[in-house]
């Protein structure tokens, strides 16, 4: 089955997000979409997958014009996307997942559903539970039934808008193998769109680059990293790097700390950071990492020890009393908790700026917004809602919204989903708060970014902390296997 978008134009009010893409997919083939942030990935799969419609263009499916503007269409034309925040039901099973939304009517056969969905999960490799409730499924798993749904819907072109992210690396071998034995032996096309370019050279057979809503070209592998970033930027990215700096007083010291969540505890945890040291916070999502720094900004009270921010005593003390000591946080969840859903940019920046009364300056905020804008590069106006913006922007807004010197910066996931550039970008902002004595933690599940800034590590497993005194000295697989829990020292204090 080949399916090919013609000349796609889509807008959403000044913003052409698609400008003339025209592509082909042949079946048996993998393809990676790639681009800066904004660049329009997400609205041609979204075109393409039925979520979005074209303004002009036409798509194509083994040659003859397709007309479907809903997903369900798109999935009777045999294209199928796995949602970025997965459509399953929680309260339900794995099977009852799996049964709802296939055709079937109010009675559906069991059995037959039984022996479909563990035949397709066989031949994926994949190893659900069909009697389990899905809430208690991973990330990583809660896509493999989305996988297993959407080919017994008889999808034979198979998006993914970055799927990698928030799985673990064990769960990405079993998502890449079945990926690959779908397109090169069932002749599926897999249209992946990522940020990770060693994920595309590792799974792809081809990409294809955008830019600004433009395509910007194609390649067959095997080409470079370097070739990939050259396409997406037009120029090719210097190695990131770090200045050594020598560390000034103690910024924060947390002692003998004991917190529970419902997956970890934490016992003993001790850890003292000085202005201007960075501390990575390594382990798969829910090992713990996010009790510490929840802790450190006074949003989560620990059950026992004790929290000093720049000698000042703050153990169980409000979250506005570690603002007030300048203590700033970027929250994992980007849209959730760091921003406001529905408020624009202005918005955005009257409510974070202390100068701001209870008689609101707007002028002065849509000052403040323009200002931050082009310093920070942010692509959208001031009345722009903050939802309108691509992740990457999104990020960058956080970033904007933030003290220039703080005295400890707590960040999750602070280059989650982004592209290559904007991250470095991202990082840039952070290293520039370090030299001016900032001490900074920050989580992330990417091992790279993690050996690349940090001066120690920690890495969490199931609530146990070991720590790596000089990040400069280990490897990704060192930290690889710590992550995966083994040699795991203790959980004393470190
Ligand atoms: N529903 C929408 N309403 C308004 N603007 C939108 C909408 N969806 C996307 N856009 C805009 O269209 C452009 C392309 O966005 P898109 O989400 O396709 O980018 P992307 O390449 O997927 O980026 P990212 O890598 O950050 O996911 C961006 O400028 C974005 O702000
Ligand atoms: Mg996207």
């Amino acid at each position: 089955m080949s399916v090919e978008v013609r000349n796609i134009h889509k807008h959403f009010g000044p913003v052409h997000a698609n400008n003339d893409i025209s592509l082909r997919f042949e079946d048996g083939r993998i393809y990676g979409i790639l681009g800066e942030n904004g660049a329009g990935k997400s609205t041609l799969m979204k075109i393409l997958s039925g979520f979005y419609r074209i303004d002009s263009g036409q798509i194509l499916v083994n040659d003859r014009v397709a007309h479907y503007d809903t997903p369900r269409g798109a999935i009777q034309a045999g294209i199928g996307m796995l949602a970025q925040d997965p459509l399953d039901v929680g309260a339900f099973t794995v099977l009852e997942n799996f049964v709802y939304g296939q055709p079937g009517g109010i009675l559906p056969d069991w059995e037959a559903a039984r022996r479909r969905f563990s035949e397709i999960e066989k031949h994926l490799g994949f190893e659900l539970n069909p009697e389990l409730s899905v809430e208690y499924l991973s990330i990583g798993q809660r896509q493999e039934l989305e996988i297993i749904r959407l080919l017994a819907l008889g999808v034979h072109v198979l998006i993914l808008d970055e799927p990698t992210t928030g799985i673990s690396a064990e769960q990405k071998q079993v998502l890449f193998s079945s990926l690959k034995r779908l397109a090169h032996q069932d002749g599926l096309t897999i249209l992946f769109v990522s940020h990770k370019l060693e994920d595309v050279l590792d799974l792809c057979d081809e990409v294809a680059v955008l830019r600004l809503g433009c395509l910007v070209g194609t390649a067959q592998m095997p080409v470079t990293t370097n070739d990939l970033v050259a396409m997406m930027f037009g120029q090719e990215l210097a190695p990131a790097s770090r200045d050594d700096i020598p560390f000034g007083d103690i910024a924060v010291e947390v002692t003998d700390l004991h917190m529970i969540s419902e997956r970890v505890t934490l016992r003993g945890l001790g850890l003292k950071v000085r202005a201007g040291e960075v501390i990575g916070l390594a382990g798969l999502e829910g090992s713990g990492q996010q009790l510490l720094t929840r802790a450190c900004v006074g949003l989560i009270k620990p059950l026992g020890g004790r929290i000093v921010v720049a000698g000042k005593e703050l153990t169980g003390r409000h979250y506005r009393d570690f603002l007030a000591a300048n203590v700033c946080f970027g929250a994992a969840g980007r849209l959730e908790e760091g921003l406001v859903a529905g408020l624009t940019l202005t918005e955005h920046f009257i409510l974070a700026d202390p100068e701001q009364t209870a008689w609101i300056d707007r002028d002065r905020g849509t000052r403040l917004a323009a200002d931050r804008i082009a310093h920070y590069h942010i692509h959208g106006q001031p009345e722009s809602s903050i939802e309108m913006l691509s992740g990457g922007n999104q990020q960058r807004v956080l970033m904007a919204l933030m003290p220039p010197a703080p005295v400890l910066m707590v960040l999750e996931h602070p280059t989650r989903g982004l592209d290559v550039e904007s991250a470095r970008w991202i990082w840039e902002q952070i290293l520039a708060r370090r030299r001016d004595g900032t001490a900074i933690i920050f989580v992330s599940t990417d091992l790279d970014e993690i050996v690349t800034y940090s001066d120690r590590i920690l890495v969490f497993y199931a609530g146990q902390v070991t720590e790596v005194p000089d990040a400069r000295r280990t490897t990704v697989d060192e930290l690889g296997h710590l992550i995966g829990g083994h040699s795991v020292l203790s959980g004393e204090a470190v």
